[in-house]
């Protein structure tokens, strides 16, 4: 069954045509992965479905329901979380209470309660022991995994994830791509995530969609898309050709 649809949309910069007919669509379950150059529009298209800015045109649908332009809070309560290629902890707070906040968004209390939540998040994604250092004084491995621990507290059954992995040497992608292969196994979290790192799209993409200068060029199993001469071209045969 369709959870997310994304229809026909259309952005446009200022004359810079930065999404064109983009139609995505992701089953209850499944992990899609985007793949695409710097500039491809993948950025904006997460920034599109959820409400940054609205398409020129186009439709999100979300469980049949329409979310188009619908903004974060609104959409993070229907069960639709995005984190950011940019990370956008509060940098003065703690990392706990960073992700006490995002417990607390879902309506938890008393505070209590939504710090033993937070808390228990932290160690399931090996943050533990950064509890109490500041958001902002961060290594970029613990910031990213601090933006997906945020997340994972406001319980998505839609996870974007934007370059999740962006900055994280090998030995620290692992942990990150376990907890995110248990979360599909145990949660059935559905994902659309956007990624460079190939070894990373194909251990856990069902099927990936791969975009340039703002459009879907192909799409299908990660082993078609990645050797089709398209794609290929616009994208493996340039700077990332080393990352398959
Ligand atoms: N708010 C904005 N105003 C003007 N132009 C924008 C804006 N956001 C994105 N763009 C432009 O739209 C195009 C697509 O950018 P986007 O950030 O979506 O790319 P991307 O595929 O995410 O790239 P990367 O892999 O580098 O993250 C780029 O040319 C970018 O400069
Ligand atoms: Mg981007």
């Amino acid at each position: 069954m369709t959870l997310l649809e994304i229809q026909g949309i259309n952005k446009s910069f200022r004359g810079l045509h930065a999404l064109r007919d983009v139609d995505i669509s992701v089953d209850e379950g499944e992990i899609v992965g985007i793949i695409g150059a710097n500039g491809a529009g993948k950025t904006t298209l997460f920034n599109c479905v959820t409400g940054a800015f609205p398409p020129d045109s186009g439709r999100v649908t979300l469980d049949g329901r329409d979310i188009t332009g619908a903004k974060m809070h609104v959409l993070a309560r229907s069960g639709l979380v995005r984190t950011f290629q940019l990370m956008r902890p509060f940098h003065t707070m703690t990392t706990l209470e960073n992700v006490t906040i995002a417990v607390q968004s879902r309506g938890v209390r008393p505070e209590r309660a939504a710090r033993d939540e937070a808390a228990t998040l932290l160690d399931r994604t090996g943050l533990w022991s950064w509890a109490d250092a500041e958001s902002g004084s961060l290594p970029t491995a613990v910031q990213k995994r601090l933006e997906l621990t945020r997340a994972l507290a406001m319980r998505p059954r839609v996870l974007l994830l934007d370059e999740v992995l962006a900055g994280l040497v090998p030995s620290e992608r692992t942990p990150v791509l376990d907890l995110l292969d248990e979360l599909r196994r145990e949660e059935g979290v559905t994902m659309l995530f956007i990624e460079h790192i190939m070894t990373a799209v194909r251990r856990l993409s069902d099927r990936v969609v791969m975009m340039d200068q703002g459009a879907v060029i192909a799409r299908g199993s990660v082993d078609d898309v990645l050797h089709d001469p398209r794609v290929i071209e616009a994208y493996l045969g340039k700077e990332y050709g080393d990352a398959a």
